[in-house]
């Protein structure tokens, strides 16, 4: 894939892994350099041109209200949208606009605090508490995304919240409480919409593992050379995100770029590669990116469940009664740990397709 394009990076040969490695050096990510006051955006953040194409159809992902009293019509749009587009939102869904507007600003207060109190977090190392970075696959990824990140993992083993950076660890804490509650409502819904008994999804442990993930997109002077995130589908059982109003978000449907408006107080939930498989393709893990753009800073939390590294032993296949003579399991089972661990070992085709390796 990659090594086939032309970007206008390759036209004039560079040492991208030297400037790659001076990038991550400074520890300031994409914002020390929006700081610095640059013009134009660094070759290293150059896509090619078919990865950035301009169109987009206009689309309507289904936004469902969770406190509806008729949780079968509910459950309807839930199993619709899973199967279809991998993608819905959630409005009342019992966390407090309050609460979510805050998560956006500890967030942001992460990102924009001085560099000296947030460089100690810049690392590689994803033992660590807090991991701070730009890219989190900087030397994997074809070009270089305009997006600074910090993450942590809040469930099952929290860190101590001293760990946590000191300007927005109550709002983690308390958001994440949210999220976790919020997963139980959602993947009850979904065992339900798979036609399950409404722990199935629970009793299987999906719901155990929390990721925290606070994105920040600098206003990007060249947002027609640049990507926010690029193209990737998410490797966990289901995220829950939280977007501010400035947009970008799109997911891929019908080869089509579709938007996911930012709606003020609703989450946008997707299917992850992980659920896919055990629902054996019944439900769809959907590729999704974020454009650059002018406007900015552009701020978002991802909520990732699974307990992706950490030590696992269960085993997940297809779920028996999804799978049956006519509709056999596809993929072979595998704990967390190690499809995380073969997903992102070998080549950059597994951003794009983390479930391949477990294909029957
Ligand atoms: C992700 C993701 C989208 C966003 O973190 O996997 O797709 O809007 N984020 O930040
Ligand atoms: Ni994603």
């Amino acid at each position: 894939m990659a090594s086939t394009e032309t970007t206008p990076s390759m036209i004039t040969p560079y040492d991208r892994a030297t400037e790659l490695k001076a990038f991550d050096q400074t520890k300031t990510g994409v914002k020390g350099l929006v700081d610095a006051g640059i013009k134009e955006i660094p070759r290293i953040f150059i896509h090619s041109p078919e990865t950035i194409p301009k169109t987009n159809m206009p689309f309507k992902i289904p936004v469902i209200d969770l406190a509806s009293p008729d949780r079968a019509s509910t459950v309807e749009m839930i199993r619709v949208a899973s199967q279809n587009l991998g993608f819905f939102q959630v409005i009342n869904h019992g966390i407090p606009v309050s609460v979510t507007d805050e998560t956006l600003q500890g967030v942001r207060r992460f990102h924009e605090q001085h560099v000296e109190v947030k460089k100690p977090f810049y690392t590689r190392d994803h033992s660590k508490k807090v991991v701070y970075n730009s890219n989190l696959n900087l030397y994997g990824n074809p070009a270089t995304d305009w997006r600074d990140t910090f993450f942590s993992f809040m469930a099952p083993s929290p860190p101590l919240p001293e760990e946590l950076p000191e300007v927005c660890r109550d709002i983690q804490i308390e958001y994440s409480d949210h999220v976790m509650k919020l997963g139980g409502v959602l993947f009850r819904l979904i065992s339900e919409a798979l036609g399950l008994k409404p722990d199935h999804l629970i009793d299987m442990d999906c719901d155990k593992g929390l990721t925290f993930v606070g994105h920040y997109y600098p206003a990007c002077p060249q947002p027609e050379l640049a990507m926010g995130a690029s193209k990737h589908s998410d490797f966990e059982f289901l995220t829950v995100l939280l977007q501010d109003d400035i947009g970008g978000l799109q997911i891929l449907h019908q080869n089509q770029w579709i938007d996911v408006p930012p709606t003020r107080g609703a989450l946008v939930i997707n299917i992850g590669d992980l659920l896919q498989m055990i629902a054996n393709d019944r439900l769809k893990s959907v590729e999704h990116r974020v454009v650059a753009n002018e406007k900015g800073p552009r701020v978002s939390v991802a909520c990732f469940f699974s307990t992706s590294l950490m030590p696992s032993t269960r085993l997940y296949r297809p779920i028996k009664e999804l799978v049956s003579d006519e509709n056999p399991p596809r993929y072979r089972e595998t704990t967390i740990h190690d499809y995380v661990k073969n997903s992102f070992s070998n080549s950059l085709d597994c951003v794009n397709n983390r479930l391949a390796h477990l294909k029957l």
